[in-house]
């Protein structure tokens, strides 16, 4: 496995790999790599010939109070662990991203209003900038996000085709603890009594999912699966919301290629977690 900093050689390398008649999955991810990353990187594979990953902790997705400083940052062993996988060719580390002076982001709308940026208003544009920027710089033909972070993956769908980008998007199912937690690099902020009452998530989208499907009404459903959060120990539920699977527009009731999307508070973690609705 290749391990490469400059936008130069990344650019060069992927450009080498598609004269020699090969296809390019690119993985863009910020580190601390789990199972659910490493999904990722197996469904590139199954797309194309040669898979490359980016490690790179975005500052313009973070606010002022959150937590970019403490990011977990466990490079030589996310490096281990991409070389004992079968499915990663080459890691990309940039060395530089915002060079002094930098002015130019990219300010998604559409999907990208509501639900993580009523909590996080600098999110998706920090989350587009860099996405953008990271695709100018591994020039691959398609790229694989996770469906773990849905309204992201929706944000970028929106952006390759507003801005006519030439990359294919692929989309891999969230990968779940035992429990049903979705994994997450952020899950080891967790205390032991936190990630006992943490897969409680998982599985009040799973009551809704079945309530739902079964015809009862879908605001009394998100209402009381709230309260439960609450007195069951979240400190918050930023959101649980119904939605078109698309569009991201709530819904009143059952409709198939929807999706219930929720982000709560647990101790100092914020959770984010979804369930699609067939
Ligand atoms: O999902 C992530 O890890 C990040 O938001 C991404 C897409 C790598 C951009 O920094």
């Amino acid at each position: 496995m290749q391990v490469i900093t400059s936008k130069k050689q990344s650019q060069t390398l992927v450009r080498d790999w598609q004269k020699q008649g090969f296809t390019v999955g690119f993985v863009p991810t910020m580190g601390h790599l789990h199972k659910g990353h490493l999904s990722l990187l197996e469904e590139a594979r199954r797309h194309a010939d040669k898979v490359i990953v980016s490690i790179y902790v975005n500052p313009t997705q973070f606010s002022a109070d959150e937590d970019f400083d403490t990011y977990p940052r466990t490079t030589e062993q996310d490096i281990n662990s991409l070389t004992a996988s079968e499915y990663c060719d080459a890691v990309y580390l940039p060395d530089e991203m915002y060079a002094a002076g930098h002015a130019t982001m990219v300010m998604p709308d559409g999907v990208a209003s509501g639900f993580e940026a009523d909590s996080r208003p600098h999110f998706f544009t920090g989350v587009a900038t860099i996405v953008l920027k990271l695709f100018q710089h591994v020039p691959a033909d398609i790229t694989v996000f996770g469906q773990k972070d849905f309204q992201q993956l929706q944000v970028i769908r929106q952006m390759v085709s507003d801005l006519d980008l030439d990359i294919q998007v692929l989309d891999s199912p969230t990968i779940r603890a035992e429990d049903g937690l979705a994994l997450s690099s952020r899950n080891s902020y967790l205390t032991p009594q936190e990630r006992e009452l943490a897969p409680l998530l998982f599985q009040t989208l799973t009551h809704i999912r079945t309530a739902i499907t079964a015809g009862a009404p879908v605001s009394q459903q998100l209402q009381q699966a709230q309260e439960q959060l609450i007195s069951e120990g979240f400190s918050a539920c930023d959101y649980l919301a119904y939605c078109d699977r698309q569009t991201l527009s709530p819904l009143g009731m059952y409709q198939p290629d929807s999706i219930l999307l929720v982000a709560a508070q647990l101790g100092s973690v914020r959770l984010i977690d979804n369930l699609p609705v067939e």
